[in-house]
């Protein structure tokens, strides 16, 4: 595939994205990271952006009436950054088809379970509550649907006796830095192809 041009899009913490800047400032991966896109002013990722001189933009769902609207806001400030591939690292709203068409077979999600368990908001506290020994993250591509999609690399991470939510989490996130990473460095090198619709 060669160097990817990626837009991320955000709406928090931004430790996935530190972790995408970081493999790309060590050589780890080949990619650019041409926008950082956020429905909120207030995520930190856009101060980890900043940080990694990388172009930010905040697009609130708030100011748009239909998520329609939105979307289309969203896709022009991709397309005219230069972004290819769509990086989902946090984003917190549903897409609708206006983005995916505009990205059909591009966008890819990182999801704190192993899909298609516990798909949604909740799904480290559900996994602790159903008393799963095993969960872990998925990469995938996002199709319309939440958390569905075709699956393209899955993590394993154990739950240990004493776990709290926080403590999982943090264990996820570890997990999450390096699987998303692979996926996308596999992508970059070809070893992961688009889905077929694409
Ligand atoms: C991650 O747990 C990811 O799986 C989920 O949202 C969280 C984002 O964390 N989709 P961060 O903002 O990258 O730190």
């Amino acid at each position: 595939m060669g160097t990817l041009d990626l837009g991320v899009l955000v709406s928090g913490n931004g430790s996935n994205l530190q972790a995408i800047l970081d493999a790309i400032a060590n050589g780890t991966l080949d990619a650019r990271v041409r926008l950082v896109l956020s429905n909120r002013g207030d995520a930190f990722a856009l101060e980890r952006a900043k940080k990694a001189h990388v172009p930010t933009a905040v697009v609130s769902h708030k100011d748009h009436a239909t998520r329609e609207a939105f979307d289309e806001v969203l896709v022009e400030a991709l397309r005219r950054h230069g972004a290819e591939w769509i990086v989902l690292a946090g984003f917190m709203r549903i897409l609708t088809p206006v983005f995916l068409n505009a990205f059909r077979g591009r966008v890819l999600n990182i999801h704190p379970a192993l899909l298609p368990s516990f798909p949604g908001v909740h799904a480290i506290r559900q996994a602790l509550n159903h008393g799963v020994k095993i969960t872990g993250c998925t990469v995938h591509w996002v199709e319309e649907g939440v958390d569905s999609g075709p699956i393209i690399a899955q993590r394993a991470v154990p739950i240990v006796a004493g776990d709290s939510e926080d403590s999982l989490a943090e264990r996820m996130h570890r997990a999450e830095h390096e699987l998303y990473v692979q996926a996308l460095a596999d992508l970059a090198t070809g070893r992961v192809a688009p889905p077929r619709e694409a």
